[in-house]
């Protein structure tokens, strides 16, 4: 059977991603983002690295929560008073979450960028609407305010259905090695004689690719696609018992995998490793997901 409503959805979200006459204005943003965002550890933040999950998913749900309560009590008929400074909540609200949107959209490139950037720009609209709601509602028009907060709550969804697909189409914000294992049981990946001092080499186990490096005498084994936006950890820099990502300078340990520093907010799948008889082998070891390499949903 076939879906009308989500074809026609699918149908304009394939237009944004299509719309390359976006490139121009979003590469002009993201230039002045990135002079207002420096790396560092506000932008770690933004991206909800000390959280282990991105934070701007977390922080939409208070604006949201805030405008859409508003709504019911003026369908209601309840208190106009605590309805107006539940508009107010919601429009402060908004300013951490945009933020931390924005943040999140300066690493996304190509069709994610352009959908990012309709997601925004639907995101600010509704939050002018409500702004203009706060403002009527001040002047004693409730009418006028409940209206233009209903219609700011119509494209705060459209704004809400281009999230979600940048999250569950797109990808954007899931760690993109879940869907990878390393093998459960010891398996031989090379000599350990490949393996040469201080430039790490890419072999692959159970087809997962993985980052090999000896660092202080000791191999260690990681999967060489980022957690952040996959990019390719073997064409990072090592140093200092870490990885660092080339594409957002993500900053990985070596020994564990965990975050040194963001925007990466999944620690980098590791692999036990051995020698024996001059062959390396490699087993699985920081294993925190349920997500299968084929998810058959048991
Ligand atoms: S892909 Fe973004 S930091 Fe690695």
């Amino acid at each position: 059977m076939t879906h009308a409503t989500s074809t026609v959805l699918d149908t304009a979200a394939s237009r944004i991603e299509h719309a390359s006459s976006l490139d121009k204005l979003s590469e002009q943003l993201a230039a002045v983002l990135r002079r207002l965002l420096p790396p560092g550890p506000i932008r770690d933040l933004a991206s909800g690295s000390p959280i282990g999950h991105p934070a701007h998913p977390l922080l939409v749900t208070v604006p949201i929560g805030s405008w859409t309560a508003a709504s019911m009590l003026d369908l209601t008929g309840g208190d106009a008073v605590a309805t107006r400074r539940l508009i107010a909540a919601g429009c402060i609200a908004a300013l951490p979450a945009a933020l931390t949107g924005a943040n999140d959209w300066l690493t996304t490139s190509g069709a994610e960028r352009r959908v990012g950037l309709a997601h925004a720009a639907l995101n600010y609209t509704a939050l002018g609407l409500y702004t203009g709601s706060w403002l009527a509602r001040r002047r004693g028009r409730r009418l006028k305010g409940a209206l233009l907060a209903l219609t700011g709550a119509g494209v705060l969804s459209g704004a809400g259905w281009l999230g979600g697909h940048l999250a569950y189409a797109l990808g954007v914000g899931v760690d993109t090695t879940a869907f990878q294992h390393f093998p459960q049981d010891w398996t031989d990946v090379c000599a350990e004689s490949d393996v040469p001092d201080g430039r790490p080499i890419v072999r692959e186990a159970d087809a997962v690719p993985m980052l090999l490096v000896r660092d202080n005498g000791r191999i260690l084994a990681l999967a060489a696609r980022c957690t952040h936006r996959g990019g390719p950890l073997p064409d990072g820099t090592i140093s200092d018992g870490c990885v660092t990502c080339p594409w957002h300078g993500s900053t990985f340990v070596l020994a564990d995998g965990s975050i040194e520093h963001g925007p990466a907010t999944r620690p980098q799948p590791t692999a036990e490793v051995r020698v024996v008889d001059g062959r390396l082998q490699v087993r699985r070891s920081n294993e925190p997901r349920a997500l299968r390499t084929r998810p058959i949903g048991h």
